[in-house]
């Protein structure tokens, strides 16, 4: 089989599907989830509103999201024995690498090959949405060494996971503000762990595996793990006054600035500047940051040394301030990432099952042929 078109590294530009879940435009630095603009969404909309959005295709009427919630609500509970595999895990290892095993055992208790039937769609939706949070905080809290605790049905879907975090009722602006950092980060487009998640999907195994998958893609610090790394660098540079020498080093050593530029985004990702507002809001009411002056400073000496080339702050620049300042341990960043885009995932999956055809690219063989077998002693 031949190629048709010249080969593209990481497939720059190419289609990989045929999509209506989200709409980026890289330079005018626009964002639509089923066409209503991300900071729409982000003032008006909640996390699980925006999620019925995006998998659906319609904001819900008031009848549906109480259905939806009202069922988000009660599956927010994981098996015990989910949670005993949990508490073996080694409480050194990554959060997103106990998210990943964790969702992939769900498979273990509801595995089914996928069906493109409604009713199989909205109870896999449902339970992924539901259970992911309380994974997350249940590894957080045994980690330390503490029983996970239950949710609680009084509170909202970010309330509830910041107590489950915390052991206590989180603030309700740190609550709305959490509730809007899982919105913009629900879905991106065809980014690579959504790429993944829809690879998976076309084999048509079951969602669990398809979240599974995505988690693990996501993980890497060029895609969802760079949030954790913009902390470690601003802690490094540790003042205003290092930022210039720390850009410049890293410029001339061609190393990457973390939390600046982006495949499509030419200009400021416009989740940063909504990231950057609630990262303000928090700092006004909990408290200033010192780390939040030396971003200020990056962004700046990076826009004046890079921004010819395009290299802005992309969504993971500024979520960290936010996380940090809810007290959020710097190794949950991605683990929060993923259950925003949880909702993300599921969307291109049901969408994927929809039309679906398995995924089978080629490639360009640059190997030899026709080589002769030699003995082992030969060799
Ligand atoms: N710091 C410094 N230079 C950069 C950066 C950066 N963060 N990003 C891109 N560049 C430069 C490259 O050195 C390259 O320069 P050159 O043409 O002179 O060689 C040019 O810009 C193009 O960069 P590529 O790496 O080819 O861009 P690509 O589209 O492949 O990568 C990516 C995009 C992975 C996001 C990249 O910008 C990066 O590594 N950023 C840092 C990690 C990060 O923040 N990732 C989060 C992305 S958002 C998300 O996944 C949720």
């Amino acid at each position: 089989m031949t190629a048709i078109c010249e080969y593209k590294p990481g497939l720059e530009n190419i289609p990989a599907a045929q999509s209506s879940v989200s709409y980026v435009d890289g330079q005018k630095g626009i964002l639509e989830y089923r066409g209503i603009n991300i900071e729409e969404l982000a003032d008006k909309s909640t996390f699980l509103e925006t999620t019925y959005l995006l998998i659906w295709g319609a904001l819900p009427t008031k009848e549906e999201l109480q259905a939806f919630e009202h069922e988000i609500r009660y599956h927010r509970r994981i098996k015990y024995r989910i949670r005993d595999m949990m508490k073996c895990f080694p409480e050194t290892g990554h959060p997103m690498d106990a998210l990943q095993a964790s969702a992939a055992a769900l498979g273990l208790f509801y595995s089914r090959r996928a069906l493109p039937d409604p009713s199989y769609i909205r109870q896999a939706v449902v339970r992924l949405v539901a259970k992911i949070p309380t994974m997350v905080a249940a590894f957080q809290l045994m980690r330390k060494g503490n029983d996970p605790i239950q949710p609680r049905d009084d509170l909202d879907y970010s309330a509830n996971f910041l107590y489950m975090l915390n052991e206590r009722e989180p603030d309700p602006l740190a609550a709305r503000i959490f509730d809007i950092c899982l919105t913009l980060h629900a879905e991106h487009t065809m980014n690579a762990s959504t790429f993944s998640a829809r690879v998976t999907a076309s084999t048509l195994t079951d969602p669990y595996a398809v979240v599974a998958s995505a988690v693990g893609t996501l993980a890497g610090p060029l895609h969802g793990g760079a949030n954790e790394e913009v902390i470690e660098m601003l802690e490094k540079i540790g003042s205003v006054e290092n930022v210039r020498p720390y850009i410049e080093n890293c410029i001339e050593h061609k190393s990457k600035i973390m939390g600046f530029g982006h495949r499509v985004y030419k200009v400021k990702d416009p989740r940063a500047p909504i990231l950057q507002k609630l990262a303000e809001q928090l700092f006004e009411k909990f408290g200033y940051d010192k780390y939040y002056d030396i971003a200020l400073e990056v962004e700046r000496v990076v826009e004046e040394k890079l921004g010819h080339k395009g290299i802005y702050p992309n969504v993971d620049f500024y979520s960290g301030l936010v996380y940090r300042k809810m007290g959020i341990p710097t190794d949950l960043f991605t683990p929060i990432f993923a259950i925003a885009r949880v909702a993300g995932w599921l969307a291109h999956w049901k969408e994927q099952l929809g039309e679906n055809r398995i995924f089978r690219p080629t490639q360009i063989y640059t190997g030899d042929r026709g080589m002769p077998y030699v003995p082992i002693e030969e060799r």
